[in-house]
């Protein structure tokens, strides 16, 4: 088979820094998030699809416990000795790979070093998910690399990659980034259950595209806003336990429960529950939708989910909001919403196929007046989720 252009830049790279030949290719992509913002790590619903922009690596497996990678993009290397505990502080990118072979080694699974280039095309730092794909693309190496591919199912490969990332990279993130770059389908959503970990296929349909548009915004306050959240919105279920025993997360509270005891949380603590409760059922609602071929009501529901991200979980901001306002302008444009954490990054359209390009230069023209800033579109369909191959 001819490699496309980008495998064969990575077979490049590999010829010039390694002698000899690689023997597999690990791909996972990164993700959109159609609709199920800041449910995850509230046990509730999400509804992301895998991108066709994606983390590689080109590797073959060594006879020590050495792991020796190049990334293209970063023209630096990452080299430690399998279940070295310490992180690397000159760089963040390889912490990714050693924190997955720390927890992968952790669940029992005997690991062996492997080498390799490492590649990606999905937009650094932009919401969408370019750090999970790294660690995905990295956990297939290890497994392959060890001969174990089959040792983890799709859903304990995605913990075991966002336990690294919270653990060892120190980012509290929940489990969708990982879960939909291990498992994503081409042509689908998944639906996935944050508590149970099950999750089922929702077909995007067709008579619809995706277009993201990245703000190219600096997201500074991501970090300990995002923490700030997940603080608030435990804080809520801590006093609404008091009065609903049942609860362990804010995916067990109805809209009418979460009123009828606001006056045991404070203003902020019920904004942000509102969020949560009011976007898990928007998430069940936006399938009902997109299996009924209801798009207005799926446009709908995704402008809904941007209020209430705005005005309730106070996660936008004013690059994003203008995004999200320059997309819905646009005549073919159904709804829009900001995706994944916020405070910058990207926005998601939803609109009619065949609108996908004059929706793209509409809003690269109006945005990049409203905020001085040339922004990026991606036009992506729903893609495959990480697999491996034999080379
Ligand atoms: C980030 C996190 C995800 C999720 C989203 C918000 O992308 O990595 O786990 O919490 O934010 O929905």
């Amino acid at each position: 088979m001819q490699p496309d252009k980008r495998t064969q830049t990575i077979l490049d790279g590999f010829d010039s820094h390694f002698e000899g030949k690689a023997t597999h290719l690990a791909i996972a992509p990164g993700r959109v998030n159609l609709i199920g913002e800041h449910t995850d790590y509230n046990d509730g619903f999400v509804l992301p699809v895998a991108l066709d922009r994606d983390v590689r690596v080109l590797f073959r497996a060594r006879d020590d416990n050495r792991v020796r990678l190049y990334a293209l993009e970063f023209d630096s290397w990452a080299d430690f000795e399998l279940g070295v505990t310490e992180r690397n502080a000159r760089q963040l990118w390889p912490n990714y790979v050693q924190g997955v072979g720390l927890e992968l080694a952790g669940l029992g699974i005997q690991l062996r070093g492997f080498e390799g280039i490492v590649s990606g095309n999905v937009p650094r730092g932009s919401g969408l998910s370019s750090s999970a794909a790294l660690e995905i693309a990295a956990a297939k190496a290890f497994l392959t690399a060890a001969n174990q591919i089959h040792a983890l199912t799709g859903p304990q490969l995605a913990k075991a990659a966002q336990k690294a990332e919270n653990e060892f990279v120190g980012v509290n993130c929940g489990i969708m980034d990982q879960f939909i770059s291990t498992l994503g389908e081409e042509g689908n959503a998944l639906l996935i259950d944050c508590r149970s970990l099950s999750y089922r296929r929702v077909p995007f349909p067709e008579g619809v595209s995706l277009v993201i548009g990245n703000t190219k915004a600096s997201r500074s306050l991501a970090g300990s806003a995002y923490n700030e959240r997940r603080a608030q919105c435990e804080d809520g279920v801590r006093r609404l336990n008091a009065v609903l025993p049942g609860i362990n997360a804010l995916r067990d509270v109805s809209l009418e429960e979460l009123e009828f005891h606001r006056a045991l949380l404070s203003h902020t603590v019920y904004r942000r529950c509102r969020h949560v409760v009011s976007e898990n059922a928007r998430v069940q609602s936006t399938v009902a939708a997109l299996e009924q071929g209801d798009f207005g009501e799926v446009g709908r529901l995704m402008n809904a989910s941007h209020e209430s991200l705005r005005d309730d979980y106070e996660v936008s901001s004013e690059a994003l909001d203008k995004m999200v306002e320059s997309m819905r302008s646009h005549p073919g444009c159904l709804g829009a919403r900001l995706t994944g954490a916020g405070f910058g990054g990207c926005a998601v359209a939803l609109v009619q196929a065949g609108a996908e390009k004059s929706v793209r230069e509409a809003v690269q023209e109006s945005y990049a007046k409203a905020m001085n800033l040339w922004p990026e579109i991606y036009i992506s369909p729903p893609s495959s989720g990480a697999r491996v191959l034999p080379l």
